[in-house]
């Protein structure tokens, strides 16, 4: 059950990696995928095909097409996510024969590298072209192996494959992103040694079967970042702000027809409020706007001065101008509220309807200025999609498998699961879902 009442007419169940693929879910993929793409030929004999791979070996793989398929509809099901209207574009790039964590951490780069514009890649072999991209970012996914049942399974622990270190340091204060604190705490532990700045890029955890938890260090030329700056304000540059172009979700379990891919990161592009009305906002991450009030010469002594807003609203300025500066692609939120209902209409009139979370669909700020306020959706929870299992939670926030378990449902998560990893079962106390959700783990 969802913590939040009404928040899905559907609560969709635990995953429980031990199970064998079921067979209905499988069926019903395959109907989906055949019906929407009939180029794919007759789905009577995939269907006797599938059928006889899972009972043979309690799961299936699936075709090239169907993978392609699946995760561009698992996007265009994720109900949190504003950017959709784009969903069939998405690159899919099939990195099933990854299994070392050597390998997961080249093709990740490669991953990075391809959706910043940085580099492009052989549609058919996914492998990376010699020479420049078009500097043009894409949304883009890297399928690893699925989850066989009953097996164990790689993963990436962090929550994101770009994200910035927090450090407390003895007086209590934060430098950094309070929000990675006990995560760079436990990579700490594991070795690694950042900086102590305000905008240091965390390594990637990644764990294989074979070869545990291993830290990897991502190449400058993974990483672009945007320094901040305000087209008026020269002071801005002064904050010494920044923040980096693609925010690629690596925690969430892809789901299509009964098939688990637990490592899958994906990466569309920002939407401003993200960064200037979330990240760099909110109280318990950056924090700015004192800061940004305070230079701007505000009344922050009365809260109706308004002075948080006013300081809201020029941080955003600062991050759509600058990522425009930077010729990195990102946009504002009116336009992609327009974008959104463009997209529910032209899903409507293919027949379908498009879920979505209206507390995450609704920008963070000047809500009602854009048209997405303005009405309800439907809830359900269609599949293939992308879940964010309790035990990836965790390993996102602590970087630690012995962390106490997450106490049911947590901002974000769509699902109030029981079983979390493999080997390890917890039932979670039911917790209400804070009234602001945390937009910082929302789906692409
Ligand atoms: N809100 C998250 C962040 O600030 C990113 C979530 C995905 N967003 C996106 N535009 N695809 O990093």
């Amino acid at each position: 059950m969802s913590g939040v009442p009404g928040y899905r007419n559907n609560p969709t169940e635990a995953w429980d990696p031990e199970a064998a693929t079921d067979l209905a879910e499988a069926e019903e993929f395959l109907w989906l995928f055949h019906s929407e793409q009939p180029s794919a030929g007759p789905l009577q004999p995939r269907l006797a095909a599938v059928r006889d791979e899972i009972a043979a070996t309690g799961t299936y793989t699936h075709t090239g097409p169907e993978l392609q398929f699946g995760a561009r509809v698992a996007w265009r099901n994720a109900s949190r996510c504003i950017g959709r209207l784009y969903w069939n574009s998405m690159l899919v790039l099939d990195r099933r024969n990854s299994t070392t964590a050597d390998q997961i951490f080249a093709d990740t780069v490669t991953h990075l590298r391809i959706a910043s514009g940085g580099s492009r890649v052989d549609m058919s072999s996914g492998v990376e072209l010699p020479g420049a991209g078009n500097g043009q970012m894409r949304p883009t996914i890297s399928i690893f192996p699925a989850a066989v049942p009953g097996r164990p399974y790689a993963r990436i622990w962090n929550d994101q494959l770009i994200r910035y270190a927090g450090y407390r340091n003895v007086a209590g204060s934060v430098v950094g992103d309070p929000r990675y604190v006990e995560f760079t705490q436990a990579i700490a532990e594991r070795g690694w040694g950042g900086k102590g700045e305000a905008f240091d890029v965390l390594p990637l955890a990644i764990e294989t079967p074979q070869e545990g938890v291993r830290l990897f260090e991502l190449p400058d030329a993974a990483v672009v970042e945007v320094p901040i700056g305000h087209p008026d304000f020269r002071w801005f540059d002064e904050l010494g702000l920044r923040w980096h172009a693609v925010p690629a979700i690596s925690n969430m379990r892809l789901s299509i027809g009964g098939v688990n891919y637990p490592c899958a990161p994906f990466n569309g592009w920002y939407m401003g409020a993200e960064i200037g009305a979330r990240n760099l906002a909110d109280e318990d991450r950056y924090n700015l706007l004192p800061v940004v009030a305070s230079r701007l010469g505000l009344d922050t002594t009365r809260e109706s001065s308004l002075w948080r807003d006013r300081a809201l609203v020029e941080l955003n300025v600062a991050v759509l101008w600058s990522f425009e500066r930077a010729g990195v692609r990102i946009s504002d939120h009116h336009t992609e509220s327009r974008r959104f209902l463009k997209h529910i209409d032209k899903e409507q009139r293919a027949g379908r309807t498009t879920p979505a979370d209206w507390s995450w669909i609704v920008p963070p700020i000047s809500g009602a200025t854009t048209p997405v306020f303005h009405r309800y959706y439907s809830e359900d929870d269609q599949r293939p999609a992308f879940y964010l299992d309790p035990i990836a939670r965790q390993l996102g926030q602590t970087g630690r498998l012995d962390a106490p378990a997450p106490t049911g449902v947590i901002s974000g998560c769509p699902v109030a699961h029981d079983v979390t990893a493999i080997g390890r079962a917890s039932v979670p106390a039911p917790r209400l879902r804070p009234a602001v959700p945390s937009m910082s783990e929302q789906a692409a």
